[in-house]
């Protein structure tokens, strides 16, 4: 994809970006951001007259992405556990529309010391789009299933998560980074969190949540691509 850039968007430094070697390059960073809000409108309804929570932000990506083509959406939240990658989104990217929550929550890789609850930082109801890209990817079973039922909480009726988990048919239920996967090294903490297909969409079931979409491998690193809604 070639795209006319506008320069005036902050972008957050190299080192502040996720998602490895991928997102080093700023058009890499940009395009993926736009694909992102591209597929958002297609598969999860996303207007300009949406709620949009962005779970497990980063440094902001996603919004980028909204800012470059769509201007903003009704509310765009980005939620994270990261103070630096979520000060510096808080600092450059947030307006009228943009906000930015830090919250001291535990994962294993990221805030080893946070406390152990399952709370998203929104009302019930009040979730139009849930986007949490590559986040289940660094979670355990009872994770999904804890934060599976607050999503299943804070979605809008219609409401959609669209979101990205290693996920492959007829493995065992929860494995932290198995071996020659994927051709990746795995290692540290929560690397790579790969799930049974049939055992993730029963726990999401039981949380509260029906799989709309499924898309196999198709995202970063080999990543499936989930549409939620409530059931
Ligand atoms: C692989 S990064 C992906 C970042 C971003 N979604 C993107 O695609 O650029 C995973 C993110 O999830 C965040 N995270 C992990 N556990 C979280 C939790 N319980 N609540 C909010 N964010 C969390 C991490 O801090 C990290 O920024």
């Amino acid at each position: 994809m070639s795209t006319d850039l506008p320069m005036d968007i902050p972008l957050p430094p190299g080192p502040l970006r996720m998602g490895g070697a991928h997102f080093k390059k700023d058009q890499d960073f940009i395009e993926a951001g736009i694909r992102d809000v591209r597929m958002l409108r297609r598969t999860a309804g996303l207007t300009r007259r949406k709620t949009l929570l962005d779970w497990g932000c980063g440094a902001g990506r996603l919004a980028v992405g909204v800012k470059h083509l769509l201007g903003h959406v009704a509310d765009y939240h980005g939620v994270d556990v990261q103070p630096e990658l979520l000060n510096w989104a808080r600092d450059h990217l947030s307006d009228a529309h943009t906000r930015f929550t830090l919250v001291d929550q535990k994962n294993a890789r990221y805030n080893p010391d946070g406390d152990e609850t399952y709370d998203i930082p929104a009302e019930p109801g009040s979730v139009d789009v849930l986007y949490s890209y590559s986040v289940f990817s660094h979670m355990l079973t009872e994770d999904i299933a804890g934060y599976g039922r607050t999503i299943a909480r804070i979605l809008s009726p219609e409401g959609r998560a669209w979101m990205t988990a290693f996920v492959e048919e007829d493995v065992p239920d929860c494995v932290e980074n198995p071996t020659d996967y994927l051709k990746l090294d795995w290692k540290g903490a929560l690397h790579c969190v790969r799930f049974d297909r049939r055992f993730f969409e029963a726990t999401l079931w039981d949380a509260g949540l029906a799989v709309e979409q499924y898309v196999h491998g198709r995202e970063t690193d080999g990543q499936s691509m989930y549409v939620l809604r409530r059931r």
